[in-house]
């Protein structure tokens, strides 16, 4: 008996969703895989209880973890995710620094979405309509997203795929918002599978 690789027989792979706030990526997410087989929505992980991304996902039947920051920085949630069997761990909207500890035990496999194309309007406090707002500050004529592996730095790990849009002379940064997380719902579930098919 010759198994060349064992994880590729695992059927379906688990994944984990973190959020912080509405969490329309992670409910577009969830809505994707609903239809696919091979991929499964284990729980979503929150530092904000009651934020909307918990509700949804309660109401779509996904199981839920809320903890606080000073539990991710013990390594309580590290070890949750560990007991899981998680594949890839998705941060889709989550707004803590992931601590040290837990990147290093899941190097490679903590998959973020940023709203700029890095490494352009990344870093500490760069977040949501924060970025937006440099951007269009900036009168940059391209904006985009980026998804990236995550390390101890924030914004800082490994590019994994880029996806542009143009930015008008007359786009507010609302308008910006929106079209990038278009973006980010029409790319985010085939960038998930691309990576769990590898
Ligand atoms: C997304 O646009 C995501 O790129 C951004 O927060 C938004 C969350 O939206 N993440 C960051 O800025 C991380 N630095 P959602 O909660 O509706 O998915």
């Amino acid at each position: 008996m010759i198994f060349q690789n064992i994880n590729s027989m695992k059927n379906p792979k688990n994944i984990v969703i973190f959020v912080s706030g509405n969490g329309s990526n992670m409910s577009n997410l969830i809505s994707h895989f609903e239809s696919n087989p091979d991929i499964n929505v284990e729980a979503v992980f929150s530092n904000k209880k009651d934020c909307l991304g918990v509700i949804n996902a309660q109401k779509a039947g996904v199981n839920t973890i809320a903890f606080s920051k000073k539990e991710l920085e013990e390594g309580n949630v590290t070890e949750l995710v560990d007991l899981l069997n998680v594949d890839l761990i998705i941060l889709a909207g989550f707004l803590l620094k992931i601590p040290g500890e837990f990147t290093s035990r899941f190097e490679n496999e903590i998959v973020n979405v940023h709203p700029s194309l890095l490494p352009k309007f990344g870093g500490k406090g760069m977040y949501g309509k924060h970025v937006h707002k440099a951007v269009i500050e900036a009168e940059e004529t391209k904006s985009g997203i980026t998804f990236h592996y995550v390390n101890e730095h924030y914004d800082e790990g490994n590019i994994i795929e880029q996806f542009e849009c143009e930015v008008k002379p007359t786009d507010t940064w609302k308008d910006l918002q929106v079209k990038i997380q278009q973006l980010e719902h029409e790319h985010f579930p085939m960038v998930i599978e691309k990576l769990l098919a590898q």
